[in-house]
């Protein structure tokens, strides 16, 4: 039964789309758990750059069955597209299995989203106005409309008319915003649930069955860590929890179900949105990492916040996921420097931190405490064995495996599939496949 989760560790986008694609040739499920368009998941397929939002990367190879499950939020629009426009590129989208228990997102989550942050003002949280929290609000409220309402399409119009209506009244009367088109929605939402109503399933037993079956089933993390609602930066979050106990909840399986927790960790951090982010560069170093990193939203385009390395995050995340091994993504950007920082613990007034702290105003008030590493000013990015890169650079992966206590299994040295190197810790092959083994201590 080897589930495997693999989960962001930092705020998002430290390359989880590649390493769940390097990943795919051994699996035969792939899940998302959580979340929903807010994620964008870049993955480079036959030379075609491409960005999922919604479906599991699984979907571009015919051996996996991709899935959506219950814990993630789905708008059928996007949805849609996104499966029009993989079919365009002639992948079968038809072995999509979406949970009957999934929530759907409307356009008034949407519009909500956006009014809310406009309404923050300067203190606005910089969310892709998706409309995530809107909806996992009315989940936690028990007032949203799941998928299982699509089966029957004209039901769901009904439905989602009535919803519109009752949240026009929000709309207008609270935010004096404009009233949304009720009849039109509901007209457009019966069509989206008649084209979608056949991918529905009960994806918790075709998952367990699975599992039974002795198959590998991978668990495709979105944003991370520090976005997480209960342990990230709150009020600084998603609306989902990240971490990798999600699973549980989010896909219908229990702790027990899972072997293998990989961490995806960039070189250096970087952070889309608002809040508190201790080793952020807002200077020339940063602007440098951006755009060798070429760091834009993937969702939004927006500019990425970048900063040095931060082992106090990687330690939390290590210690909150359990996790059992890390890759370690983008170290290519960092060849430019002359110097490399690496974030040890913090300083606040006069007081060491090396945990992460829980209260929120200490967390903001934190210095990085940082020790320094040489770089190795050499292009890293035809790298496929650990022997071709410089021994600075062996050192810095060898201070973060060393100082944060996981296995490194993965380097990746750009984006590209064959820019990886993948380490063998020198320990028993857990099962067949390049990088899935276990050396020595699991959390
Ligand atoms: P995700 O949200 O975690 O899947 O990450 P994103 O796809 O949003 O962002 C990661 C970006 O970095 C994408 O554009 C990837 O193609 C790219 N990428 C992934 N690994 C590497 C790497 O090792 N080096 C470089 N230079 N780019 C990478
Ligand atoms: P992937 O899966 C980076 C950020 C937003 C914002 C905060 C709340 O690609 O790593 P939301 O719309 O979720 O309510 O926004 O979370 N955010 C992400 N940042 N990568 C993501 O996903 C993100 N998903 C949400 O920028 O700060
Ligand atoms: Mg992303």
């Amino acid at each position: 039964m080897p589930g495997i989760v693999v989960v962001g560790t930092q705020w998002g986008d430290e390359g989880k789309g590649k390493v769940i694609d390097l990943l795919s040739d051994d699996m035969h499920m792939v899940v998302r758990f959580h979340g929903g368009n807010n994620a964008g998941h870049t993955i480079v397929y036959d030379g075609e750059t491409l960005k999922l939002h919604l479906i599991p990367s699984g979907i571009l190879y015919p051996h996996i069955v991709p899935v959506i499950g219950n814990g993630v939020i789905v708008n059928p629009a996007v949805l849609l597209e996104e499966m029009e426009s993989l079919a365009g590129m002639g992948v079968d989208t038809e072995r999509l299995r979406i949970s009957y228990n999934a929530h759907v997102i409307l356009p008034y989550h949407e519009v909500l989203d956006g009014l809310l942050e406009e309404s923050r003002g300067s203190a606005s949280l910089g969310t892709t106005r998706r409309g995530i929290g809107p909806t996992y609000a009315d989940k936690a409220a028990r007032v949203g409309l799941r998928m299982q309402d699509m089966l029957d399409p004209e039901g769901f119009g009904d439905k989602v008319r009535r919803a519109v209506e009752e949240r026009n009244r929000l709309l207008t009367l609270i935010y004096g915003a404009e009233p949304l088109d009720a009849a039109e929605i509901a007209s457009r939402y019966t069509d989206h649930a008649r084209r979608l109503k056949h991918l529905l399933a009960d994806t918790p037993l075709l998952i367990k069955e699975a599992l039974r079956e002795g198959k590998n089933v991978l668990f495709e993390g979105a944003q991370g860590l520090m976005l997480d609602l209960d342990h990230g930066t709150y009020p600084y979050v998603t609306s989902s929890n990240t971490v990798a106990g999600a699973v549980c909840a989010g896909a219908g399986i229990g702790p027990r179900d899972i072997e293998e927790i990989i961490g995806v960790t960039k070189a250096y951090v970087t952070r889309v949105g608002s809040g508190p982010f201790p080793t952020e560069q807002d200077n020339e170093i940063g602007e440098a990492m951006q755009e060798v990193g070429r760091e834009f939203g993937t969702t939004t385009g927006r500019k990425r916040r970048c900063g040095w390395f931060d082992l106090v995050i990687l330690r939390y995340a290590a210690r909150l996921n359990t996790l059992t091994s890390l890759a370690l993504t983008k170290l290519d950007v960092l060849s430019q420097f002359e110097t490399l920082k690496v974030c040890v613990a913090y300083r606040r007034g006069g007081e060491l931190i090396r945990d992460f702290p829980p209260l929120y105003e200490v967390f903001r008030e934190c210095e990085p405490v940082y020790e320094e590493l040489p770089g190795w000013r050499t292009d890293i990015s035809g790298a496929t064995r650990l022997e071709e890169l410089p021994v600075e650079a062996r050192d810095y992966i060898q201070f973060i495996r060393e100082r944060s206590g996981v296995p490194i299994k993965l380097v990746s040295v750009g984006p590209e599939r064959q820019q990886s190197i993948f380490l063998d810790g020198g320990g028993e092959p857990l099962r067949q496949g390049r990088f899935l083994f276990y050396d020595d201590l699991p959390l």
